[in-house]
Formats: structure tokens, C-alpha cells, sequence
């Protein structure tokens, strides 16, 4: 099965380019679903057959056409899915009892449900094998990034926090309440939110292996949009994930000779080359502006043709971990991709058995094999597109 991410800086084409290569991949016969992960979502009017979506409202994964589904997320409807988890779970978070008349359109609003429901529907295809490829049509840039790190954060969670909690409320829990007046947690919370993370489970791992799940970068010529594309580079990769093209979309097309463009052409032109420069790691693709809005599935099909003239948009062009361990003699070196990094913006600190990578609002915290933990790590350096970490 592949998954793949198509996000990139509001508007610039994310859901017009997921569309196309849903309907290109589904031509290809591929049993392809495309997912849209944003809460404004516009998947369906990118299809624009009012028609056919309406007849279809009922389904969830709504068919377009012969191997090919379009689900946009509705997170009501998908906490009556997974009801009983979600509601357990945040039960047990908040441990109130008033909370049992709670309903769906109040849990919704609670930080971090989008993502958590997604994340649950992506892992059910994963494990029922319901599809050949996913794609998913991402919210803007800084969203995006949230989503893919709560598979982590909840990881590190579980074993971090869960584990301690659960087993000293065990053992100190009789004790402590005969002492305090202090509630302790009951086993049932932590058996909810157990079944949730169980749901859940391996997610993680899923989304970090690039051989499943590669990122795609939409972005335009321009400098506000390609400095953001350098930003999610490394963002992404700080979480793990694979990056296997860029795609530069509306470029103006040659024969545009009207004199107001001539300095529009001239900005594209220098900003092209720069993400050619920039982004050398990865394919770069190029998109043309049309000459009309691309919605609908004949304007969509077009455009996946043109992008996609004699590549399969299932591979993968880039499969490289952004993290590697490796030993040379007795120093172990743990090296991180992370383009577009500079020494000021990154700051690292050992904890026990992890590495936590902070950079600008972003952290990871990076389990480190055992074999490393009783080590210091005595240097960090950047050498060009890579920080490389070294334990002694
Ligand atoms: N190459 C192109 N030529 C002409 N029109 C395009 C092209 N790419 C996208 N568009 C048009 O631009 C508009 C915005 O595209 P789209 O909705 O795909 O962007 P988005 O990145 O998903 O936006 P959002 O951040 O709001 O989700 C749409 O009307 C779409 O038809
Ligand atoms: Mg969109």
C-alpha cells in the first residue's frame, strides 16, 4: 500500500493536484481513495458533478469512478464511528462524570479530534488493506505539520508517560489513597484510552517509512511561497517523513507575450531555478497555469496527464530515511536530513535513552538504540543537507 501526502502554502493547488492524481492513479488501476485532511474542505468541488456527490451523499468514501473513492473527513460523523473510543477516552481525560451527556457535535470540538479521526480511518485502510494508494489532500502547511506529529507525540506518550502512570497508580495507588484525599485513576481509564491508542497503533511507523508513505511538496514560483516549501522541507523531515517530489504549479506558460506579464515571467523564471537549486534531493515537477480553472473530472484528468506524461504517481522518487544510525570504528553517528537548516535555529539535548531535536516551534523527541544511551554526544555538525550527530 502507498500513502501520500499533497500539502504546501494555502491555495496553491494542494486539492486540484490530489484530484488529478486520484483520477490518474485510479486509470492506472489502482484501487485509490483520496482523503481530504482539511476541515475546509473543497475535494468534492473539485469534482464538481453536484449530481453524482449528491446521490452518494449517504457513503462516507464516496465512488467518482471505476477504482476510485473521495472521503472528506467529517469528524461528527466519524466520532459515532469510533464512538465508544473516542468517548472513553476523552471521558477519562477530562475524569468527570457530568460529562455523560455529552454528544458528538461537542466532542468535535475538542484540539487534536480532526487529526485523531483521520488518523484512525487511515489506519483501519492500512490494516483491512482497503485500498492500493492513499492520498491525502493536506490543510495548509502548519496544520499539516501538527497532523503528522501527533503520531509521534501519542507514541512517545504511550511509552513515556502511559506506562508510569498506569503502573503507579497500581502499585502506589492503595497506599496513596489511604494517605490523601487526592483521587487516584481507576485501571477503566487507563483501559480507555488503551483501546484508543490500540486503534491507533502503529500508525507511527506507518507514516515514517518511506517504502508506505512519501510527501509531496505543491508550491508556485514565487519567494513568500518557495521559502515556506524550504520551511515544510524540513519540518517534514524533522518528524521522520520522506520527501519524494516538489511540485511547482501555475508557472505561466511560453507565449504569454503581453508586456504585463514580463515581470511576472522574469520572478518566475529566477524563482524556478532557485527550487531547482533548492530542492536537487528531489525530483522537481513542473505544472503550467491553465487557461481556465481546473475543476471537474475532464480538466483533472488533463491535468494528471500532463504531470504525470510517463511516470507512475504510485512510485516512489526518493526512499531514503530522513534518519540514520550507523557505528564507524567505535563512534556511533546518527545522521538526520534537514535541509535548509542554519546552527542558530536547531538546539539538541540528550535525555536518558532519546535525543530531543528542537527547531523554531517544532520538537521531536527521537528514541536512541540502546546500544547509545550510556553515551555522551560529543559533536553535531551540518554538512550540507544533513546534521550529523555523534556519540562517543
Ligand atoms: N495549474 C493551474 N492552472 C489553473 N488553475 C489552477 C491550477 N492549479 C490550481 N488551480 C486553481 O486554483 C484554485 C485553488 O486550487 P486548490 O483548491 O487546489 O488549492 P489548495 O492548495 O488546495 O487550496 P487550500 O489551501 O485552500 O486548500 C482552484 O480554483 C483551482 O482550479
Ligand atoms: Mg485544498
Amino acid at each position: 500500500m502507498r500513502i501520500i501526502f499533497y500539502t504546501g502554502k494555502g491555495g496553491v493547488g494542494k486539492t486540484t493536484i490530489s484530484a488529478a492524481t486520484g483520477i490518474k492513479l485510479a486509470a492506472l488501476g489502482y484501487k485509490t481513495i483520496v482523503i481530504s485532511l482539511d476541515v475546509a474542505h473543497s475535494l468534492r468541488d473539485s469534482f464538481d458533478n453536484e449530481q453524482k456527490l449528491i446521490a452518494q451523499s449517504n457513503q462516507k468514501q464516496i465512488p467518482i469512478a471505476e477504482n476510485l473513492w473521495i472521503q472528506e473527513i467529517n469528524v461528527q460523523e466519524a466520532i459515532v464511528e469510533y464512538w465508544d473510543e473516542v468517548y472513553n477516552y476523552l471521558r477519562s481525560l477530562l475524569n468527570r462524570s457530568g460529562l455523560d451527556t455529552l454528544v458528538a457535535e461537542e466532542i468535535a470540538v475538542f484540539p487534536g479530534m480532526e487529526e485523531i479521526c483521520a488518523l484512525l480511518y487511515i489506519n483501519q485502510y492500512v490494516r483491512e488493506n482497503a485500498y492500493d494508494v492513499i492520498i491525502l489532500d493536506c490543510a495548509p502547511t502548519g496544520e499539516s505539520l501538527r497532523f503528522v506529529s501527533i503520531p509521534t507525540t501519542l507514541e512517545w506518550y504511550m511509552n513515556r508517560i502511559f506506562k508510569l502512570e498506569r503502573n503507579l497508580a497500581k502499585i502506589a495507588g492503595p497506599v496513596i489513597e489511604t494517605v490523601s484525599s487526592v483521587p487516584i485513576p481507576k485501571d477503566a481509564y487507563f483501559k480507555n484510552i488503551q483501546n484508543l491508542f490500540d486503534k491507533l497503533e502503529g500508525i507511527d511507523k506507518i507514516l515514517t517509512d518511506p517504502k508506505t508513505t512519501t510527501v509531496r511538496l505543491v508550491t508556485n514560483p514565487e519567494k513568500i511561497v518557495i521559502k515556506e516549501t524550504q520551511r515544510a522541507f524540513m519540518y517534514f523531515c524533522l518528524y521522520g517523513l520522506c520527501i519524494d517530489a516538489v511540485i511547482i504549479n501555475r508557472i505561466f506558460p511560453e507565449g504569454i507575450d503581453v508586456e504585463f506579464f514580463e515581470v511576472w515571467k522574469k520572478t518566475q523564471q529566477h524563482y524556478i531555478e532557485e527550487a531547482d537549486n533548492y530542492f536537487s534531493d528531489v525530483p522537481v515537477w513542473k505544472v503550467n497555469l491553465f487557461d481556465d480553472q481546473i475543476i471537474g473530472e475532464q480538466g483533472l484528468r488533463k491535468l494528471g496527464d500532463i504531470l504525470y506524461a510517463d511516470i507512475d504517481p504510485a512510485e516512489r522518487f526518493a526512499d531514503d530515511s530522513p534518519y540514520k544510525f550507523k557505528k564507524i570504528n567505535d563512534v556511533y553517528q546518527l545522521t538526520m536530513q534537514l535541509p535548509f537548516l542554519t546552527k542558530e535555529e536547531v538546539d539538541l539535548t540528550k535525555q536518558g535513552d532519546e535525543l530531543i531535536v528542537t527547531i523554531g516551534g517544532f520538537k521531536r523527541h527521537i528514541a536512541i538504540p540502546r546500544s547509545l544511551v550510556g553515551r555522551k554526544v560529543s559533536g553535531a555538525k551540518l554538512t550540507g543537507h544533513q546534521l550529523v550527530i555523534t556519540f562517543k
